[in-house]
């Protein structure tokens, strides 16, 4: 929004509104002058075996919450219109998009930064904001834009969590009253790393041992990835000595959960 002058912030959103989308939409209306959402759930990142079909989609009410925040924009292309028949150009982030819930979800990222690519180009804003939640997903965008001299800011906003630590997530709608307090021991683990790290516990490894035990204690959860990682390269680090991401990924039942920290150095 050059020409005007005045600032445009965008959060990119598959719908199924809950607290940390609205903290995004806070985020940029505390920032700039005008907010676009957009709702899409976009099914170039999902796999052929992945919960496309059954994803939550709640337009009327997301929309209702959004008027009532103030929101400027919603944007709710369908897919026709974002893939168009023909279309041939995506947008991969090499070597970033393979690694955490890359590793686990082949093309996830490849949908993601060419979807929210396409959608910056439709929405031109100049800041953009997305959750720490999706720790991997950042790392990918960030390295995107740098990439490719998009002119957008990237904001990152702090997870948000229910009282009892479990990471709002609209795939939460899965889970039964029981496998959502199984779901808590994401949270726990990151938790009990937390403190030992607080405790003077350095080494990686190590920490990722103690994340671990706590996951299988559960027999319901079952782990996809506990790694700890620079939060920009998302490489595996030795040492938390310099800071790093620690972060995991779990089924509970068939809904995969993703939660994370950032230890300071
Ligand atoms: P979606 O899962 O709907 O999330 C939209 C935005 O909300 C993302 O930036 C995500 O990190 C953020 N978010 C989700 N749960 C959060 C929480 N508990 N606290 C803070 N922020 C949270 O992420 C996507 O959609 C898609 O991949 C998208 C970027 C829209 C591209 O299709």
């Amino acid at each position: 929004m050059q020409r005007t002058g005045k600032t445009l912030g965008f959060v990119p959103t598959m719908g199924a509104l809950h607290e940390g989308h609205l903290s995004l939409v806070r985020a940029s209306k505390a920032r700039c002058d005008a907010t676009a959402v957009s709702i899409f759930v976009n099914p170039l990142q999902f796999g052929p075996s992945e919960d496309l079909a059954t994803y939550p989609r709640t337009l009327e009410r997301d929309s209702k919450l959004l008027d009532e925040l103030g929101v400027d924009l919603l944007f709710v292309p369908a897919a026709e219109e974002m893939y168009p028949a023909g279309a041939t150009t995506y947008v991969l982030v090499e070597e970033l998009s393979d690694k955490l819930d890359g590793a686990s979800r082949p093309g996830h990222f490849r949908g993601v930064a060419t979807a929210v690519a396409k959608l910056f180009a439709i929405i031109r804003p100049d800041f953009a904001f997305f959750g720490q939640k999706d720790a991997a997903q950042v790392a990918v965008l960030r390295k995107m834009a740098s990439d490719l001299n998009l002119d957008v800011e990237l904001v990152v906003c702090p997870i948000v969590r229910d009282a009892d630590g479990l990471a709002l997530s609209s795939r939460n709608a899965y889970l039964n009253p029981e496998q959502r307090r199984q779901a808590l021991v994401l949270h726990r683990s990151l938790m009990k790393v937390k403190a030992a790290a607080a405790a003077g516990e350095r080494d990686a490894a190590r920490l990722i041992e103690i994340g671990k035990q706590v996951v299988a204690a559960e027999p319901a959860a079952r782990l996809d990835y506990f790694a700890i990682v620079n939060p920009e390269t998302l490489d595996p680090v030795a040492d938390i000595s310099r800071g790093a991401l620690v972060a995991v990924a779990a089924f509970i039942g068939t809904t995969r959960l993703i939660d994370n920290i950032v230890l300071n150095r």
